[in-house]
Formats: C-alpha cells, sequence, structure tokens
C-alpha cells in the first residue's frame, strides 16, 4: 500500500551526516508526474476592465502573473506544466521562492487536489491520503493518532499497539490527552511526524513550514527520513533551507512560478538557486 505524508517540520542542517550514499542505485519509478496543471478558483479578487484605466506597472503586471480574472472568479494557476519522474530510495528536494507552486504541487502528489490538467501516477495504492488531512484539531492527540493510524491503513490493533511508541517519539507527554488544537504548532508538528513514522509510506512528503523543536527530534526526524529511504520508498523535501535539501537530497527540483525551471543534482541546482535569489534581492 502506498501512502504518501505531507507533514511541516524542519530539520536543522547542522545535525545531519553529510550525504555520503548519494550513487546509490536508485529502484523503479516511484512516482511520474506528466504536464501536471493544478489551477485554484478563487472567489473575488480585482476586476480589471479590459482598454480601461491605465495599463498595470511592470509590479502589477508580475504579481499578477498566473492570475486570470472572469467572472469574479480569480483563476490562479498555481502549478503549470510540470513533470518529472521519481524513483524508489531517491529523495527528492524542492525549492522555489514563497508562492511559487511548491505546497500545491506536493498537495497534488498526495491526491489531496485533483489535477486541473495533467495526471499524476503513483506506484502501490492509488487512493492517497495524508495524515494533515484527517486529523482533527477539536479532538485530543489520543483520538487522532488513533484516525491518523487507521488513514495511514494501520488496523486498530496495531494502533494500540504502537500508541506508546508514537507518543514516545513525539515527545509531547501528556498533552496527548488534551484537544490537538491547544498544541503549539510544534508540538501538532512533532505528533503529525510521529504519527506518519508509525507505518512505512512508500512516498513520504515533509512540507516545511514550521520550525519544530530540539535538536533531539530534529536527529530523529532524520533518521526516519533515512529509514524509509533505506527501505526503497520516496521522499520529498520542501525547505527554504538550501542547508537542509544539500545535506538531505541528492536532486532538487527548482519551481518557479508554477514551472519547473530546474532539476538536477541538489548542489547544482541549490547553487543557481541561490544566485537568482542574490540578483533578485540586488534588484530590490
Ligand atoms: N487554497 C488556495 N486557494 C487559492 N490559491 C492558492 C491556494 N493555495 C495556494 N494558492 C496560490 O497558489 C500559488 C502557489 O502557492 P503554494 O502554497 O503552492 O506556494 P509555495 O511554493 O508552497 O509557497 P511558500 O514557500 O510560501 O510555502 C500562490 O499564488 C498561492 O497564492
Ligand atoms: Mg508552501
Amino acid at each position: 500500500m502506498s501512502i504518501p505524508e505531507e507533514i511541516d517540520f524542519e530539520v536543522d542542517a547542522d545535525e545531519l551526516t553529510p550525504l555520503v550514499d548519494r550513487d546509490r542505485e536508485l529502484g523503479a519509478p516511484s512516482l511520474v508526474v506528466d504536464d501536471l496543471y493544478i489551477t485554484y478558483r478563487v472567489f473575488g479578487g480585482k476586476r480589471v476592465a479590459p482598454g480601461t484605466g491605465t495599463p498595470p506597472n511592470l509590479l502589477s503586471r508580475f504579481l499578477s502573473r498566473g492570475r486570470t480574472h472572469v467572472g469574479g472568479i480569480t483563476a490562479v494557476e498555481a502549478v503549470r506544466g510540470i513533470s518529472f519522474i521519481a524513483r524508489h530510495g531517491e529523495s527528492i528536494g524542492i525549492v522555489g521562492v514563497n508562492g511559487s507552486g511548491k505546497s500545491t504541487l506536493l498537495r497534488a502528489v498526495a491526491g489531496l487536489i485533483p489535477p486541473t490538467k495533467g495526471s499524476v501516477y503513483v506506484s502501490g495504492d492509488p487512493s492517497l491520503l495524508g495524515v494533515n488531512a484527517v486529523l482533527m484539531g477539536s479532538l485530543t492527540g489520543e483520538r487522532n493518532v488513533m484516525i491518523g493510524g487507521l488513514a495511514l491503513g494501520l488496523t486498530q490493533d496495531e494502533v494500540e499497539e504502537r500508541f506508546d511508541d508514537i507518543v514516545e517519539f513525539s515527545g509531547i507527554g501528556d498533552a496527548i490527552y488534551l484537544p490537538m488544537n491547544t498544541y503549539s504548532s510544534g508540538m501538532g508538528a512533532r505528533l503529525r511526524f510521529a504519527i506518519s513514522a508509525a507505518a512505512v509510506p512508500d512516498v513520504l512528503m515533509i512540507d516545511e513550514a514550521l520550525a519544530t523543536g530540539d535538536a533531539a527530534f530534529r536527529k530523529k526526524s532524520k533518521d526516519r527520513i533515512d529509514a524509509i529511504r533505506d527501505q526503497a520508498g520516496t521522499v520529498f523535501l520542501v525547505s527554504h533551507s538550501l542547508a537542509t535539501i544539500e545535506s538531505i537530497c541528492s536532486r532538487t527540483l527548482w519551481i518557479h512560478q508554477g514551472k519547473l525551471v530546474m532539476d538536477g543534482p541538489s548542489d547544482e541546482v541549490c547553487a543557481a538557486y541561490k544566485a537568482f535569489v542574490k540578483a533578485q534581492d540586488s534588484r530590490g
């Protein structure tokens, strides 16, 4: 059974051992993304009547790229024609500026949003569910461990068996008996990761949105990523920390305005991306 995960946490590059296995032999494809388009439709947004007013300046043209406005509905083209193949045993970083479409791509790969156009093929079970999608903030951590575990395909007995380990891994202690919406974002992320760690997913997706916790937890998370790769899973890591990406991922995708601009060895892609960000910064 293949279960992609979408979780929030951050790995600190400081505690990571350098990548030694970049020439590790890769397995068969685990994921094929073929000319994927994702368009969000949002009510509202600013209407610009054609032929009226002043022509949009460069900045507003830049900001409105990928957006069209028809009849009160704004279409946001978050992913525009992305294709790539991921293999078993591969860990792939995803970099790009804010709003470039990284989280959207992960959500689409996890099956949480349908492609507007194009396709996503995942080896194994095509019905995909991320733990994040099923957890309920009003319920206790304890209940959510059960819900998340079942969503990952574990039986009730298996979840009960692993319950103590999950709580221990999360390190949140007695807070497990409180509703999840009382947790700090770090505590929530730790529990989500711990639940995900209870099963071995074929495709693990980590979307860094939150900086979570201490060195010990980051070390555990890194070990978990290694274990999944050793069992020939595929790991995706979205991060704004290029050092983290370079130390965990052998390959990196750079996404800009919904398009894949570069796909290659992490050091090369990160160097090119760094140069791009620097050039943008100096332009103001
Ligand atoms: N639920 C949504 N509804 C409408 N538009 C959305 C939604 N989620 C994202 N977007 C838009 O899609 C584009 C891509 O967003 P996305 O969250 O994928 O970017 P990102 O690369 O993950 O950015 P960040 O680095 O800030 O996390 C942005 O223009 C964003 O405004
Ligand atoms: Mg994001």
